[in-house]
């Protein structure tokens, strides 16, 4: 610009003037407060003092900054010029606003054409790049009550490196089969299968294939999910009761049409509490909701709800177990699985030793305390039979001394009452009950 040409001739003109080097001793410098000034340091401050041609406009830590006549007139039309320039641009930016204005809708429909292709491209790259390629599943109506997975896979723990994917199979049908229970040890891919599942259908819903070998899925109206412990101090929930409202969050919203994860339920609480509240809750969803359901738990009791329910059905994960190791198979079979090897986890994360053997005998002494003692060992259907035989003797038992007259007796009757009904019951030879008596001892 030529004002700028002038004004740094202007500069040269005042150093030649004050007999100094322009740019080093004295500057130009430009705010836009104050548009161009000279400047020099506060130590040579004393090269103005007595020059009346020079004007001191303010002297601030980094020197003094003044001007002459000559600068301050060019500074002006430079001042204007600038402003002559900001109202122009101004014009220029209404005007390209008014054109952009017009393709508005043309951009917006543009920006919901790429994000579509954008999505559908990661779909693309996602089912493609997979180990094995994800296949289109077959979508049924809402309410058809299928869900058919053929070899379904996780598709995030499948791409880990290191990891050889074992698939599994999952078949849900309402009137046949709507809750799964799945046991088994710890380590042994329970919360992956669920997942892989509940990622299949979600994946499904939204448009995208699936890493299964086949699928037909019926469209459910919400996944509703409870896993992990997650804590929400913020939210002032413990861990116990974030896992209550979030569960009572699910049944209460949880229709015939829904598919339902539950992955463990009941930990934070005793351990009578925590099975009863996840046996309740199993029991609803088979009972009223019909929801499909894939609920992994460690109280293998609850896994008795097959027997009254044929719609639930027993799944466990299985695992190669010897007195140290515990090497899992990832295989999802039919059944329950009765134990559960968490001292084998423990052994597996390197608890001391100390540690381990006086968890073992904790175990052991729990298990019998339970009447385990005769039957601990037993198939899981006989041990079963085994405590529902001893709780119908208990429940008569039970009667036979509501009806005992204590008003009647003396303490030594009542003994030998009490003794009598105890030998009649260790003679009908339920071994449940006599490790159960055994333990009253
Ligand atoms: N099908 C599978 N194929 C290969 N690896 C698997 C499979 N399932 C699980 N895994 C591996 O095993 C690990 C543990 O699995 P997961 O968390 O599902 O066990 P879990 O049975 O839920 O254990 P817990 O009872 O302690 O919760 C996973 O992080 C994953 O690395
Ligand atoms: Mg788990």
């Amino acid at each position: 610009m030529a004002v700028e040409e002038k004004i740094q001739k202007a500069l040269k003109s005042a150093a030649h003037d004050l007999g100094v080097d322009p740019g080093k001793t004295i500057k130009l410098e430009c705010t836009d407060r104050l548009g161009y000034f000279y400047k020099v340091t506060l130590k040579d401050e004393k090269l103005l003092r007595g020059q009346k041609k020079y004007h001191i406009m303010e002297a601030v830590r980094a020197g003094v900054r003044f001007n002459d006549d000559r600068l301050k007139e060019l500074n002006e039309d430079y001042l204007d010029i600038c402003s002559n320039y900001e109202e122009l641009q101004k014009n220029v930016v209404k005007e390209v606003m008014d054109v952009a204005v017009g393709y508005a809708d043309t951009l917006r429909s543009l920006n919901s054409s790429i994000a579509q292709v954008d999505v559908l491209t990661a779909f693309a790259h996602a089912a493609t790049s997979a180990p094995i390629p994800f296949v289109k599943p077959k979508i049924l109506p809402e309410g058809s009550g299928i869900l058919k997975l053929v070899r379904v896979r996780h598709p995030c723990v499948e791409k880990q490196d290191g990891v050889s994917y074992i698939p599994n199979n999952i078949k849900l049908k309402q009137g046949e089969t709507t809750l799964n229970i799945i046991t088994g040890p710890n380590m042994g891919g329970k919360s992956t299968y669920m997942r892989s599942v509940a990622l299949s259908v979600f994946l499904a819903h939204i448009g995208s294939f699936v890493p299964c070998d086949e699928a037909e899925i019926s469209l459910v109206d919400c996944i509703l999910t409870r896993v992990g412990a997650s804590d929400c101090e913020l939210k002032g929930l413990s861990t116990f009761m974030l896992e209550m409202v979030e569960t009572s969050g699910i049944v209460r919203s949880a229709t015939s049409n829904s598919l339902i994860i539950i992955d463990e339920l009941g930990r934070g609480t005793s351990t009578y509490d925590g099975c009863s509240i996840a046996w309740a809750i199993a029991e609803y969803l088979v009972k009223d909701l019909k929801s499909f359901a894939l609920f992994a738990t460690h109280f293998h009791e609850i896994t008795s709800i097959a027997t009254k329910f044929p719609e639930v059905q027993n799944l466990h994960v299985s695992a190669v177990v010897t007195k140290d190791t515990l090497t899992p198979l990832y295989q999802v079979k039919k059944g329950p699985c009765d134990k559960s090897y968490g001292i084998h986890c423990a052994r597996i994360a390197k608890f001391p030793a100390d540690v381990l053997k006086e968890a073992e005998e904790h175990q052991r002494k729990l298990e019998f305390a339970n009447g385990m003692k005769y039957i601990n060992d037993f198939e899981f259907s006989l041990k079963r039979k085994a405590i529902d035989d001893g709780d119908e003797l208990i429940a008569n038992i039970l009667k036979k001394i509501q009806k005992i007259d204590e008003t009647k007796m003396s303490d030594e009757e009542i003994l030998s009452e009490m003794e009598n009904l105890r030998s009649e019951q260790l003679s009908t030879g339920n071994l449940f009950l006599k490790g159960l008596l055994e333990n009253t001892d």
